[in-house]
């Protein structure tokens, strides 16, 4: 099966829960503990990511918990998972939220040697894709009064050196959430920015390959704000950005 190719498996056990989600990239880290807050609080989910066993070991872990999911393999760069993960949504009645989480890293280095074919590769799965995805989703978001959240960065706003390529992906993706959300106003549709902090996870560890990053946190620490964050009137959080442990630590305003 070609890396775009989706196995689609769907529990049939559990009665049909009404909210419907979309978590990109939830086949571990951060996007397998969104996944989680989402199903606790009784949504479908429609799960993606390129890894076959990591993905199947992520639906196997969530129907644990009584949840109905959705596990299409595919690369967020690619139209046609793309269309997978919304026509899926659609099968399952429509969509009320809309995670773009799964990025790569491509590498850290000077901007000065920066390979522009890699870059590219980054901008393509880190800022387009998260867009092309949201316009293929937004009239079933539109449909529920639903909601996007696009994950983001420290370094979209430092600049840090020799993560300037990655830094620039999540700086665009951003300003456009900031613009989306403007735009989106009468549309009844919200979008927010979420700033995970640094956690334990195989991309921070790819940006530190020499490193024990044992002393990061876990991302079971974000737990309690996207806990928060789904429950929330989408007109109070309507165009925000928040740090999620900051968050979660200091108490969610
Ligand atoms: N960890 C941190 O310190 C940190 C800090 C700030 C922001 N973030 C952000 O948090 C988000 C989650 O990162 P993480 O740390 O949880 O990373 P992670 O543990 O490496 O997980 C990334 C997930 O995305 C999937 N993925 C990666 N590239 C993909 C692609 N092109 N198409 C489809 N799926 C893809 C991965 O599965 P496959 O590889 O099998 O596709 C995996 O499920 C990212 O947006 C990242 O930028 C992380």
């Amino acid at each position: 099966m070609s890396t775009a190719a989706a196995t689609s498996t769907q529990s049939r056990s559990n009665p049909k829960r009404s909210r419907v989600a979309i978590v990109t990239g939830a086949s571990r880290g951060l996007g397998l503990v969104i996944a989680h807050a989402l199903e606790a609080l009784g949504h479908q989910l429609v799960i993606g990511a390129r890894g076959e066993r990591a993905l199947e070991g992520a639906r196997e872990e969530l129907l644990q918990h009584g949840s109905d999911v959705v596990a299409i393999r595919g690369d967020v760069s690619d139209g046609s998972a793309r269309a997978r993960w919304v026509d899926a949504a659609r099968g399952c009645g429509g969509l009320d939220v809309l995670v773009n989480n799964a990025s790569i890293l491509g590498g850290l280095g000077a901007l000065a040697e920066l390979d522009v074919q890699r870059f590219d590769r980054v901008l393509a799965a880190n800022t387009v894709a998260p867009m092309a995805l949201t316009q293929l989703a937004l009239p079933l978001l539109e449909a529920r009064h639903g909601l996007i959240v696009n994950i983001t960065s420290d370094a979209a706003q430092g600049a840090f050196p020799g993560w300037g390529g990655y830094g620039a992906s999540k700086a665009a993706l951003e300003l456009m959430t900031r613009t989306l959300a403007e735009e989106l106003r009468e549309r009844t549709v919200s979008a927010v920015l979420v700033d995970p902090g640094d956690l334990r996870t195989a991309l921070h560890q790819e940006a530190f390959p020499n490193e024990d990053i044992s002393d990061r946190p876990v991302p079971e620490v974000t737990r309690p704000f996207w806990d928060w964050l789904f429950q929330q009137d989408l007109e109070t959080i309507h165009g925000r950005r928040f740090a999620a442990q900051q968050e979660a630590l200091h108490g969610i305003r």
